[in-house]
């Protein structure tokens, strides 16, 4: 079960990195963030855009979630002597790996409830992914407030996850020199993330602002409305 654990949260950790970058290309511009959704539909190969591929890629995102989360909770203290014991040992120890292990638990039982918000948006709309669409949601639909508390809990929880692999997996020459190495790395990628987040978040908030009077009205690029 910790194999399987370990296996979900890589492929999880390693999929928002690139969820991150997809989703920050609309600072790239509209058009280029335009055709990364209409790529994962399947426009470039079909000729015609399939929606329905990305909900199947999102129904596995979800399964490969709930196998994680539900993997998980065998670590979560549950009666009150194992809480006031990870307390204070915790608490005694001051180990920098041990309060890490709080904050994957704290950050992975609030995605429990706010990862199934967005997920379902895009299982049930994938259509509505692009420049206009997505910002008419994170704005006029008021995801704004949900998206910036789970880029904080996600960026965290996948930095840290990922350092934990590594930590438990890898058989380091030096350890003491990889460990050092490898906490620099971890807080190297969490603020990178965090703060590629919180730009791409801000271009949809203001996107969506200047487009609030237009809500619903879809994207589509200059060189497609000019067409013959
Ligand atoms: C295949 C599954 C997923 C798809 C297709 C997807 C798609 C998207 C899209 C299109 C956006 C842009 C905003 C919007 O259109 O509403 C977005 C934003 C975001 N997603 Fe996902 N997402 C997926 C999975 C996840 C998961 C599993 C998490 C975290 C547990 C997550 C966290 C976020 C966050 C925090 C933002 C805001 C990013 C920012 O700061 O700009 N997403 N996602």
């Amino acid at each position: 079960m910790d194999v399987l654990q370990s296996v979900t949260g890589l492929f999880l950790g390693l999929f928002m990195w690139l969820h991150m970058f997809f989703v920050a290309t609309i600072l790239l511009g509209h058009d280029a963030f335009w055709t990364v959704a209409r790529f994962f539909e399947g426009y470039f190969f079909f000729g015609r855009s399939l929606p329905w591929l990305v909900s199947l890629f999102v129904a596995a995102v979800s399964a490969m979630l709930v196998v994680h989360a539900w993997l998980a909770l065998r670590k979560f203290p549950a009666q009150w002597k194992q809480h006031a014991a990870f307390w204070r040992h915790m608490g005694r120890l001051r180990h920098g790996d041990t309060t890490l292990w709080l904050v994957q638990v704290l950050t992975g039982f609030a995605m429990f409830f706010l990862a199934p918000v967005h997920l379902y948006l895009m299982l049930t709309h994938p259509e509505l992914i692009g420049p206009y669409e997505s910002a008419d949601r994170v704005w006029s639909g008021r995801m704004w407030p949900l998206y910036l508390v789970l880029l904080f809990l996600v960026e965290l929880h996948a930095g840290v996850g990922l350092y934990r692999l590594a930590v438990k997996w890898v058989a380091f020459r030096d350890p003491r020199r990889s460990l050092r190495i490898l906490g620099r790395l971890k807080w190297a990628f969490t603020v990178f993330f965090l703060v590629l987040g919180l730009l791409s978040l801000a271009a949809y908030i203001k996107l969506g602002i200047e487009h609030a009077d237009r809500v619903g009205e879809p994207y589509i690029p200059a060189w497609i409305k000019t067409a013959p």
